[in-house]
């Protein structure tokens, strides 16, 4: 039986953390074998605020290592960097014509970046949702692995898939669907009702995060006591999450007991979480920097990548085109 298409994608913006470890790169590690994988480092995304192309090559390669470091197999999934496959922004385009300006404004991340930005507010930053969607569909994909902060983009994307449909008359295009893991909202360190993220200093763990620096982050990390009653605090919460997604069942279920009796010592939690965390996280760092040792295999990956990709892409494009009468040149 035909396995099932995947896609999804992560921006080459500074490091990967640990909410990215556990929302998404976790979770393509454990479909690689049962589906058809398709994961793509999304530089075109990543141009949508200011940034430096200076560093841009490195920062792909960065992500890249560090996700085949994870346990991300080249060999059984396509990984590969967005540009090399330039279809995705001609059918953004199409999709862009099909897409309200409303729903774009909605977006919370829109809202959010756009209050952060200083200056000049670019069409990319409101239009991106939409090359979100391109990416998807593209591969035809029907599971979309992600952290909940993309949920939002990922409904758009299925109004527009809906839209593309009824509009031509034709299925061309599966509705996708989000795969959740329960790491799929990890929140920021120094502040838990914030989600943890690469543009807040002090938030987040780096993969490749050096044992002592771990120790620190997790030590200070915030542990208010939250709303009265047996609900948790925001940041013990996060801490139990952390834990979940880095020790054993056994370790989570006798932390969750003692605090279920009223006898839960943070600073143990605490350390415990942290060796946890150092365990989990020194074979990733020193895989990476083995791989990253031998730039030349890796951007080799990187282009069988991209040619997979694009051999997918020019076929779905063919069939887009046509369908929306775009049949020149004549043959
Ligand atoms: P990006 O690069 O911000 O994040 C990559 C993945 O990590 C997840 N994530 C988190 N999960 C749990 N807790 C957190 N604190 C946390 N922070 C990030 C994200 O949800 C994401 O799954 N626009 C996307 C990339 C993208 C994409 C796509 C994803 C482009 N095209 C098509 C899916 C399908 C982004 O900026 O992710």
């Amino acid at each position: 039986m035909d396995k099932k298409k995947v896609f999804s994608g992560i921006q080459p913006t500074g490091e990967v953390h640990i909410g990215n470890y556990l929302g998404a790169i976790k979770n393509w590690i454990s479909l690689q074998d049962s589906y058809d994988c398709v994961f793509s480092i999304v530089d075109y995304h990543a141009i949508t605020v200011e940034y430096d192309p200076s560093v841009l090559e490195s920062r792909i390669l960065n992500v890249a290592a560090t996700n085949i470091a994870a346990g991300l197999d080249p060999n059984k999934v396509i990984l590969f960097v967005q540009s090399m496959v330039p279809e995705h922004t001609e059918l953004t385009w199409f999709l862009t014509c099909l897409t309200s300006i409303g729903a774009l404004e909605r977006m919370t991340q829109f809202k959010e970046k756009a209050s952060r930005q200083k200056g000049n507010i670019f069409a990319g930053l409101m239009n991106y949702p939409i090359l979100q969607a391109a990416d998807i569909v593209l591969y035809k994909a029907e599971f979309v692995p992600v952290g909940e902060d993309q949920l939002q983009h990922l409904e758009l994307a299925r109004e527009i898939v809906r839209r593309f449909n009824s509009t031509f008359g034709k299925e061309v295009f599966p509705e996708p669907k989000s795969l959740l893991t329960s790491g799929a909202r990890v929140m920021a360190l120094n502040d838990p009702t914030s989600k943890m993220s690469k543009s807040l200093p002090g938030s987040y763990i780096s993969l490749t995060e050096d044992p002592d620096s771990i120790r620190k982050k997790i030590m200070r990390a915030v542990t208010d006591p939250g709303p009265q009653g047996s609900e948790m605090g925001p940041g013990i919460k996060n801490l139990f999450t952390l834990l979940e997604g880095f020790a054993s069942s056994e370790v989570v279920t006798k932390f969750k007991n003692d605090y279920a009796a009223g006898n839960l010592r943070y600073k143990d939690l605490k350390e415990t979480l942290a060796e946890a965390i150092i365990d989990g996280l020194t074979p990733i760092r020193e895989r990476k920097e083995e791989i990253l040792s031998k730039p030349e295999d890796l951007k080799e990956i990187l282009n069988e990548g991209g040619r997979k990709a694009r051999a997918q892409a020019v076929e779905t494009l063919k069939e887009v085109r046509d369908i929306m009468g775009f049949n020149f040149p004549k043959a």
